[in-house]
């Protein structure tokens, strides 16, 4: 996993058929996903549940690209072995999720992973300001996190201020969160390299019609590049 600053499209699995994880990947990878985005949550940071480790491990071999797990849990420090475990390459965890995000982007990387951050809709910009170094991502969430298919929040001047602050270091900003070829150029324009997408990736396909879901990424990725589908 190389930095650059092309735009990205990374599909939620949280849109996908849950009975059928393993053909839903291969689906959207087929279909020009860049990376596949893991939604974990644990009915107390957030008020949903999906996954653990075990499943995520079942979807690793199915995984071509980059398996970009976005922890919505809490505590995290004592999962994070088990993520790098079942194969993660990003691991981000909310710096919501307890007072030690500091520690926990060390030990993210300490396990071999890329590091992310990931910040609710409340939380300012301000908030990352020390933590620069010791990240690979920040994932500006445009949604309060636990749900897919819910209305985009405008957070394009946090995003623009990440970006300043970030410099040339090789972070990413990943946005989460009613992303839709709508939302996508407003998000990337102001400094966005890798966008999220559930419903707008797996809506009206399926893996018996999975041309669907390349007509869906191809036109969110076109927004972002400004070439209006
Ligand atoms: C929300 C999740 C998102 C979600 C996005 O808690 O972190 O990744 O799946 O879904 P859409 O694109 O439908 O808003
Ligand atoms: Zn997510």
């Amino acid at each position: 996993m190389s930095f650059d600053h092309k735009i990205k499209i990374a599909p939620s699995i949280l849109s996908a058929d849950f009975a059928n994880f393993g053909q839903e990947i291969q689906a959207i990878e087929a279909q020009g996903a860049d990376w596949v985005h893991v939604d974990v949550m644990d009915g107390h940071f957030v008020p949903n549940l999906t996954f653990g480790p075990m499943a995520v491990k079942a979807f690793r071999p199915h995984v071509k690209t980059v398996m970009d797990v976005h922890l919505m849990i809490a505590p995290v420090d004592p999962y994070i072995d088990a993520y790098a475990d079942a194969g993660a390459d990003v691991l981000t965890a909310h710096v919501e999720a307890g007072p030690h995000i500091h520690r926990t982007l060390q030990a993210i990387r300490a396990a071999g992973m890329k590091a992310g951050m990931a910040l609710n809709p409340g939380t300012p910009a301000e908030a990352v300001a020390h933590l620069l170094d010791l990240t690979d991502l920040i994932c500006v969430m445009t949604v309060n996190p636990g749900f897919g298919g819910q209305k985009f929040i405008d957070m394009t001047a946090k995003i623009r201020r990440l970006r300043e602050m970030i410099g040339d270091r090789p972070v990413h900003i990943e946005i989460d969160g009613g992303v839709d070829p709508n939302t996508a150029p407003q998000v990337a324009q102001a400094g966005a390299d890798v966008l999220v997408a559930g419903s707008a990736v797996f809506k009206g396909g399926s893996v018996s019609d999975p041309s669907v879901y390349g007509e869906n990424i191809r036109s969110i990725r076109a927004a972002a590049e400004g070439v209006w589908a």
